[in-house]
Parts: structure tokens; sequence; C-alpha cells
């Protein structure tokens, strides 16, 4: 019989990020997932980089929800159970919330917990009639969503920011299967994809000039550092935002700037000069590439919002039936 006391929530949270960085970074092309960017810091870092002029994925989408709330009322319908995957400061939520008829129950998920909270607790304030339940949570491994969530209403996800392009198109088709399933039948999703551009627009969008973007890529280093005793020197990498025409993505990568070996958990990880560490994804889309992607993993486009400069796509989906 096993008598170790069961691990805590924080403790298998610490061995998982431990676990993964070991492995990520022991691979030919060293690599970290994005996930692990948003800690604290890491969050208040991508809300500053939201108030960015060259990052117009939040402006455009904030735009397109202010524009089309009536419309998106009209489709979702009265009384329902709203899930926000990736909620970060909870600020889009807002239109949406503003725009619909009376929301029975929302539930906000992240993985940045004091940042959730935080943000709960101020939505909560502005909106006091609404059941709010905040879920700390990786919404890539099954999720104990509140009993409530079962109960009659019918479900929509809301999925903004173009997170979803943080997957790869496999792992977009698994996660929108899992959506697909929570929500069920007469069930949607409300979800923002960033759409195919120009290149100047996309670089500058992960490369600004104020190295906000740098300080939030570097800040996954700073964490290692921190919680797994590891050794970088931060001066000693940079930040590298470049365009992957094959696969139609934007990649970040910190470049190492010399030789050098780096010490984490009593592991040495050498890193040659110009070595890089792939720490995010962000794939991008035509409308009619994400509704097939949508269609693969059970979901129907009802309806595709795109703005006059074609930035980006907001889409509602209907599980198909
Ligand atoms: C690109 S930001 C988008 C934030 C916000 N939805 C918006 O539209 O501005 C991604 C958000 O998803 C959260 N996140 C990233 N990976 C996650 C995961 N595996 N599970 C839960 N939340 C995650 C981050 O903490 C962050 O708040």
């Amino acid at each position: 019989m096993d008598t170790r006391a069961p691990l805590s929530a924080v403790a298998k949270e610490h061995l998982a990020f431990c676990q993964d960085v070991l492995h990520g970074l022991a691979q030919p092309q060293k690599e970290l997932a994005c996930k692990y960017f948003y800690d604290e810091r890491g969050s208040k870092l991508f809300d500053e980089i939201c108030q960015l002029d060259e990052y117009y994925p939040t402006r455009t989408e904030t735009a397109l929800l202010e524009a089309c709330g009536a419309e998106i009322a009209d489709l979702i319908g009265p009384g329902v159970c709203l899930i926000e995957y990736g909620c970060g400061s909870l600020a889009k939520i807002r239109l949406l919330i503003d725009a619909l008829d009376s929301p029975a129950l929302f539930v906000p998920i992240d993985i940045s917990g004091d940042h959730l909270l935080d943000s709960a607790r101020a939505l909560a304030e502005d909106y006091p009639e609404l059941d709010i339940q905040p879920l700390i949570a990786d919404f890539t491994q099954a999720l104990a969503l509140p009993e409530k969530v079962g109960q009659k209403a019918k479900r929509v996800g809301f999925f903004p920011g173009s997170t979803i392009g943080n997957f790869d198109h496999q792992a977009a088709i698994k996660f929108l299967r899992t959506v697909c399933e929570t929500v069920g039948e007469g069930g949607g999703l409300l979800i923002g994809v960033d759409l195919k551009k120009d290149l100047k627009t996309l670089i500058r969008a992960y490369d600004d000039t104020a190295g906000v973007t740098s300080a939030f890529n570097l800040n996954v280093i700073e964490r290692i550092n921190r919680d797994l005793d590891g050794n970088f020197d931060l001066s000693a990498f940079c930040h590298q935002a470049i365009y992957n025409p094959e696969e139609s993505r934007i990649e970040l990568h910190l470049v190492s700037l010399m030789a050098q070996t780096v010490h984490i958990q009593g592991v040495d990880f050498r890193f040659a000069k110009g070595e890089t560490i792939h720490t995010e994804n962000s794939y991008k889309y035509h409308t009619e590439e994400f509704a097939a992607l949508a269609a693969k993993a059970g979901f129907t486009t009802v309806k595709t919002w795109v703005d006059d400069n074609e930035l980006f796509s907001l889409h509602y989906l209907t599980v198909c039936t």
C-alpha cells in the first residue's frame, strides 16, 4: 500500500514544471512550453503587451466584440453558462457580458492563479449579479468544472486572444474536441483567431520597440532561476521573433549570445553561441482554414467576423449534430 501523502496541487504544478523544463532543454531543438510564461509577472507583462501600439490583436478583437456584440448575443441567446479558456485579466468578457441577455454562470479558467483570482474579484465587484466560479487549471488537462456547469443552462465557450494559435494543428483539433464535448449538443464557442498578413505587421507585434515582449520572453528563464534553482544569465540571452512561412506561424526564441553552460536542478545544459530555446508558436490562419480545422473537431461555423483591415477574426461555432 502506498502510504505517501498525496501531492498538493502546488507541488504537482512545481513537479510538472521541473519535468517539462528538464525534458524540453534536453531536446536537440531546446524548447519550453509557452504556458510557463504565465506566472504573476508574466501575466502582468502580457497585459502590458496588450496596450502596445504594435500589438494589433487585442485592440482589433476588442473592436470586433464591441461592434458585433448585439449580433453575437442574438446567436448565443439568454441565460447561458459561459466558460472562458485562458481568460487573462478578464477584459474582453466584460464586453460579452454587457451584450448578452442575463448570463447564468461564468467560469473563467487560467493557469496563472493569483492573476486569475485578482481579475475575478475585480469582475465580481463590477457584476455583483453574475455567478462567477474561477478555476485555476491547465486547460490542456482534464478539467474539474464546477458542478453547476452540468445543470440546465446552455454552455458557451469563449476563447479570445488567438491563444488557439499557440497549439499546432493536431493539438488545436484535440483541444477544440474537448471544448466541443464540454459545451455539448446545443452549445457553442466564440473564438478569436489571428489572420495571415504581411510580415512587417506580424514581426512588429512580437518584437516591439519598448522591449516588453522581450521581457515577457526572458521572464520564463527568470522563472526557472527562481523556482527551479537555475542559473541562467539573462544578459547572455536575447529575444527573437521570426516568421516561419512553411508553418504559417510566428516563433519566439531565446538566443544564446555565447557558448555557455546553464545549471538547473543539478543538471547541466550546454548552449552553443547562437543556439536557441524555442518558447512559443503563434499560428496564423485564413478564415476558411480555421473553419476546416474547427470542423475536424466537431464544430460548425455559424458566423465569422473580420475587421476592415483583415487583421483578426472572430468565429461563432456550434456543435455539429
Ligand atoms: C495570449 S494570453 C490571452 C489572454 C486573454 N484571453 C486575452 O485575450 O487577452 C493567454 C492566456 O491563457 C493562459 N494560459 C496559457 N496556457 C494555458 C494553459 N495551458 N491552461 C490555462 N491557461 C493558460 C495564460 O495565463 C494567459 O492568460
